[in-house]
């Protein structure tokens, strides 16, 4: 109950509202959080040269295990495709060819900058064998009903101008049967830890982005986070996407969450 309280009020805290806060803010030009697709392809593509680091840095290395743990779900011991949608930079794509070297993997993107970067370290890493990466709106996807085996999407969903629509479009590219797994960011239960995540959100990331990137975009990510986190329930968008089997398994005391789910369709 108590927790419940300080829990509320921590994600109704009046940020905005508060002067010293409100100045500190003005003073990193943090800006409310869209999330239409040119505007947010267009400011993917702008971070792509520290966007490894920065992640790295921001998840103070843990993003590497995250992604290593949603790719052992996939469980994938036998042939087949995997699509990995909102693909970025590759990682995601990189860890499923290592681990399961059986797999046809294509990684999807809309930001042609970001598939770039995906593309040039295919090839560092020796991978482009097995993984293709492809320009491509998750909204609109090139692919015929029933392709895919597994479906893979990291810290895109909160990212999709339509989050249902979205998945409605992965399901339709899965087979019946297919596991779609979603890596993103989740709420943290426990109110003093929520207390310094959402500082690390709205202080650290927009003041290192700015240091090390564009501050506008990293505004923008730490906003679509903390909105995210508090307002999208992704079990129930999953269930009603028509996945079955539904379920939620939280990381790092929920910092992030995998969402798998079964296509039904
Ligand atoms: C935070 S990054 C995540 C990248 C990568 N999956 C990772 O784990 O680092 C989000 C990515 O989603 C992509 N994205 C957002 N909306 C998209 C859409 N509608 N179609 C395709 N890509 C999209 C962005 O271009 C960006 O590369």
């Amino acid at each position: 109950m108590v927790f419940d309280g300080i829990s509320r009020a921590i994600d109704n805290l009046s940020i905005w509202e508060t002067d010293v806060l409100k100045n500190i803010f003005q003073m990193l030009r943090v800006n409310p959080y869209h999330r239409e697709s040119s505007r947010v392809a267009e400011m993917f593509s702008m971070i792509v040269p520290k966007y490894d680091f920065l992640n790295h840095l921001f998840s103070f290395g843990l993003d590497f295990w995250w992604r290593n743990k949603l790719v052992e779900l996939l469980a994938a011991n036998k042939r087949g495709a995997l699509l990995d949608i909102a693909t970025g930079t590759g990682d995601v794509a990189f860890a499923a060819a290592k681990k399961w070297p059986f797999l046809s993997i294509v990684g999807v993107d809309f930001s042609e900058g970001m598939i770039k970067r995906a593309r040039a370290k295919a090839l560092e890493q020796k991978l482009d064998k097995g993984v293709r990466f492809e320009v491509g709106d998750a909204l609109k996807l090139s692919y015929s009903n029933r392709t895919f085996d597994w479906a893979t999407m990291a810290f895109g969903l909160r990212n999709v101008e339509d989050y249902e629509a979205g998945l409605r479009e992965i399901a339709r590219v899965l087979k019946p049967g297919g596991k779609l797994l979603i890596l993103e960011f989740s709420r943290v239960k426990n109110p003093i830890l929520r207390l310094l995540y959402v500082a690390h959100l709205r202080l650290i990331i927009p003041l290192f982005g700015r240091i090390f990137s564009q501050g506008e975009a990293y505004s923008y990510l730490a906003g679509s986070i903390q909105d995210f986190t508090t307002h999208v329930d992704v079990c129930g968008l999953m269930t009603e996407a028509d996945f079955r089997d539904v379920r939620q398994i939280p990381l790092t005391f929920g910092v992030v969450s995998i969402y798998e789910g079964i296509c039904r369709v």
